[in-house]
């Protein structure tokens, strides 16, 4: 496995007043090229940390941080981040949010002709067709996950990191994104970052699934997930296998989880 992302022996402390909240704690961890990767772990363990430093939006306290071999320094524009936080522009169109990256220039200027088709594409994997011209305001909140999922995949980025993005949307939505995210993801040698709750889901995608401890965050436990490809979000819990694997990841996290729940 080439490693894209590298994580070497990172902490992080934030400074609240007199307050040090320590939020990462000497973490080790590659992203493998091409990898779907699950990182899982008690609330305010440092997974949204460990995403805003691969993005490049804020750096390492100690440790050394790296992107295909090269230290990371300031915004990594070959990722597309989807925040925990949803972050549509209330005042563009569907449509418009998704052209946004496609307006920022770099690696993503194109021509009319191949921003059109693209866009066009994006929409309908997504099953957004039919919407373009509503306000985020007007869709649901799976429709406005959706929304940000094309807006992320639009301009090809090599990873994409999603921070919990089917959180808090029901049972059922949650299964039929997640089929449409591994669809998507399937075949295309990308990269991705996955972090979430949900074991099961965890498992669903991943080649691998990080358990994180509760603050400061460290690496507790990995389990490389190897249920055969392409795999079918709505049966794969029956699959054999699946149940140890959930077992296993279980009882690493379950020691964390009262601790991290009083965050
Ligand atoms: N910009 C910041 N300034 C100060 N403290 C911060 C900042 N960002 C995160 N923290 C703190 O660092 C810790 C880790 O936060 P982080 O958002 O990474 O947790 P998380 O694992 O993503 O949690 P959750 O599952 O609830 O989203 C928390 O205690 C949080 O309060
Ligand atoms: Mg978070």
């Amino acid at each position: 496995m080439t490693p894209i992302l590298e994580f070497h022996d990172i902490s992080k402390v934030f400074f609240k007043g007199s307050q040090q909240i320590h939020a990462l704690s000497q973490v080790t961890a590659e992203v493998g090229d091409g990898e779907l990767l699950a990182i899982v772990g008690p609330s305010g363990c440092g997974k949204s940390t460990l995403l805003n430093l691969a993005a490049g939006l804020m750096k390492p306290g100690t440790g050394r941080l790296l992107y295909r071999g090269h230290p990371l320094t300031g915004v990594n524009t070959e990722v597309a981040y989807i925040t925990q936080k949803d972050n549509l522009l209330p005042w563009r169109t569907v449509e418009d949010n998704i052209a946004l990256p496609l307006g920022l220039g770099g690696r993503a200027r194109l021509g009319k002709h191949e921003r059109r088709e693209r866009l066009a594409r994006q929409i309908e994997l997504v099953g957004l067709s039919g919407f373009e011209k509503h306000y985020p305001s007007e869709l649901s909140g799976g429709m406005r996950k959706r929304a940000q999922l094309a807006r992320s995949l639009v301009y090809e980025p090599d990873v994409l990191l999603m921070d919990e993005p089917f959180g808090a949307l029901d049972a059922q939505l949650k299964l039929v994104l997640q089929a449409e995210l591994l669809r998507t993801w399937e075949g295309t040698g990308k990269t991705l970052v996955f972090v979430t709750h949900d074991l099961t889901e965890a498992i669903s995608l991943a080649d691998r699934v990080i358990v994180m401890s509760s603050r400061p965050g460290r690496i507790k436990a990995v389990e490389r997930i190897e249920l055969p490809r392409p795999r079918d979000p709505f049966t794969i819990r029956f699959e054999p296998g699946f149940g140890e694997y959930f077992d296993r990841l279980w009882s690493a996290l379950r020691e964390d989880i009262h601790q991290g729940s009083e965050a």
